[in-house]
């Protein structure tokens, strides 16, 4: 049976492991080591007052993360881990050229916009779980979200995740904008 509670710091590890079957090495992330992880997660947690896990019994199979400003927990991380954030730059230089693209020449959806409007800023679900889960997550973030009388909500995803945007175009998404790396959508709730 699935059910879907709070995201507490102990989560952490787990949803560690859900990241790493989620997202293959073409996800800047995902070239984290686990200390890197958890610190980034634990500082994502922070930002992030609408994140939720799911349990298929006892395990936990899936994750969303969501708020009003997540990017204050990103910036937190990098100003913990910078140095080791450069190391993986050098490891892995491929992403040198996609984060100036997105810093630089991916306008229209800054920082700023996050604010005011509820964001997922990352949502997985464990590979051999993927039976509604990620659905089941979204109605609960939305649930909150309604409960704080907030009725719109956004996200970004990569133009290559198909997966993912075929998941929240059939749950009631609108692409907003189009960037180079990614789509941009929106979800009225009213
Ligand atoms: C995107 C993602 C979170 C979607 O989660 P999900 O659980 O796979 O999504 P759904 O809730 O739509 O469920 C998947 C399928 O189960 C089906 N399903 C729903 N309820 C079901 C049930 N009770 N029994 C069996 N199947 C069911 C759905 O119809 C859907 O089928 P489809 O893919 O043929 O449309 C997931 O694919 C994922 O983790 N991807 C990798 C990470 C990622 O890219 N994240 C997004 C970018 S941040």
């Amino acid at each position: 049976m699935i059910s879907i509670r709070e995201t507490i710091i102990t989560d952490i590890d787990d949803i560690i492991r859900i990241h790493l079957s989620s997202f293959n090495k073409s996800h800047f992330t995902a070239n984290f080591s686990p200390q890197m992880l958890h610190s980034y997660f634990e500082c994502l947690l922070k930002s992030c007052p609408q994140s939720f896990i799911a349990l298929s019994d006892d395990k936990i199979v899936g994750y969303v993360f969501g708020g009003l400003n997540p990017l204050e927990g990103v910036d937190h991380f990098i100003k913990k881990n910078f140095w080791k954030i450069i190391l993986v730059f050098f490891k892995s230089p491929q992403f040198i050229k996609e984060k100036i693209v997105e810093k630089f020449f991916d306008t229209g959806f800054s920082i700023k916009d996050y604010k005011n409007i509820p964001t997922i800023y990352i949502i997985a679900v464990d590979p051999f779980f993927r039976l509604g889960i990620g659905t089941k997550l979204i109605e609960n973030f939305e649930k909150r979200i309604r409960s704080e009388n907030l009725f719109e909500y956004q996200l970004s995803v990569r133009k290559d995740n198909d997966k993912a945007i075929k998941f929240y175009e059939n749950n009631g998404f609108y692409r907003t904008l189009t960037k180079r790396t990614s789509f941009c959508y929106n979800k009225s709730l009213k």
